[in-house]
């Protein structure tokens, strides 16, 4: 098979629109490649998910959607890989060609630069598909949307994706101090107005590490992702989300964060992670979409309604997410604190 070779690009980037050529720029500098290979929860999932099922990998042929440094490509030739194909369509593949070599995986890794969907594979099909493909809000930068791509043009029948499931999970919590600092400083901006930026600011979600004691609520998941079998249809959707508050306390708005899983053998513990606030930091940290409303729980009061997300249409590497919702209070005081509103944001 093809020594490592990193040829001229498959895809002219410059005939790409101006929103696929900036997100593949922001790959090319190797800043972003340290945050994540120094992102130790995400980097050694994948390792030990290839490590722990060598039987797996044993004379494969595997394909690394978005190689990157090549970091999950060497894991797969150095556990058993018959040969790996790493494919990127960042400069950065030009680096990952120099570190393969300096490995001494040349001869079990070739790395093709394009996009994806435009690179002629060694190979008519491959057995095992690895990628990091996430985003904030686990959707966010849609490159799931190559991985299915992938998936359906090269995968084997019968094999195997790594990671292979993945969900996102809802709570309220309390963030009173920071959603009204947030938007409370464009009312008096060294003493003019900007209020005009405030609808702006509101429709933007927060990724942020979350304190896990805001927390306030039950947690909630609300969709659940199988990519053995999911569609591109599959990730627009509109699910509905309920939880129960846990304390009289107040609440602000609601917590997401998404949960991985990568194959395993039945009967075996499979290796997982997850970004939520009651695990160990990750570089996706959590996301936060403040609700219009403060809402004034009381324990065992319900915040239920339906989420709906889909990539936006002018630059569908972005998201649109509207949250309906309608806080049930109870007691005395039910109607006077009952609340029922709806919430547009945009992730970019
Ligand atoms: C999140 S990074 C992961 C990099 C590496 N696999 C790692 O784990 O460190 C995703 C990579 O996929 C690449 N990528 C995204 N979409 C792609 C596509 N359609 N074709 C080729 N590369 C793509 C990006 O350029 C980026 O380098």
């Amino acid at each position: 098979m093809s020594k490592t070779t990193v040829n001229d690009s498959a895809t002219v980037k410059k005939e790409l629109n101006e929103f696929e050529q900036h997100y593949f720029s922001s790959y090319d500098n190797y800043g972003i490649h340290e945050e994540m290979l120094q992102d130790t929860v995400r980097t050694l999932s994948y390792r030990n998910a290839i490590m722990q099922n060598k039987d797996f990998f044993k004379d494969k042929v595997v394909l690394d959607v978005g190689c990157g440094t090549g970091i999950l490509s060497m894991f797969a030739a150095k556990n058993g890989a018959k040969h790996v194909i790493g494919v990127d369509m960042s400069s950065i593949i030009e680096m990952a060609k120099e570190i393969v070599e300096l490995n001494g995986f040349s001869d079990k890794i070739t790395l093709l630069r394009g996009k994806l969907e435009d690179v002629v594979l060694p190979y008519k099909k491959v057995d095992i598909i690895i990628s990091e493909w996430m985003g904030y809000f686990l959707l966010y930068e849609s490159m799931l949307d190559t991985v299915l791509y992938a998936r359906d043009k090269y995968l084997v029948e019968g094999g195997l994706i790594f990671p292979d499931k993945c969900s996102i999970h809802l709570a309220g919590l309390e963030d009173s101090e920071y959603k009204h600092q947030k938007t409370n400083y464009w009312q008096d901006v060294y003493g003019f107005d900007y209020s005009p930026f405030i609808p702006l600011i509101k429709k933007e979600p927060i990724v942020d590490t979350v304190d896990a004691h805001v927390v306030n609520t039950t947690k909630n998941k609300i969709i659940e992702f199988d990519l053995n079998t999911c569609t591109l249809e599959d990730l627009s959707f509109k699910v509905p989300f309920k939880v129960e508050a846990k304390k009289q306390d107040w609440i602000n708005g609601l917590i997401s964060w998404f949960d991985i899983v990568f194959p395993h053998p039945k009967g075996k513990k499979p290796v997982e992670f997850s970004t939520g606030p009651f695990a160990q930091y990750t570089h996706w940290k959590q996301t936060v979409f403040y609700l219009e409303d403060d809402l004034e729980a009381e324990k065992g009061d319900i915040l239920k309604g339906e989420l709906v997300c889909q990539p936006n249409k002018t630059n569908n590497r972005d998201l649109d997410v509207k949250i309906k919702y309608e806080f049930e209070a109870h007691g005395i005081d039910a109607e006077d604190r009952s609340k029922k509103n709806e919430c547009v944001y945009l992730m970019h």
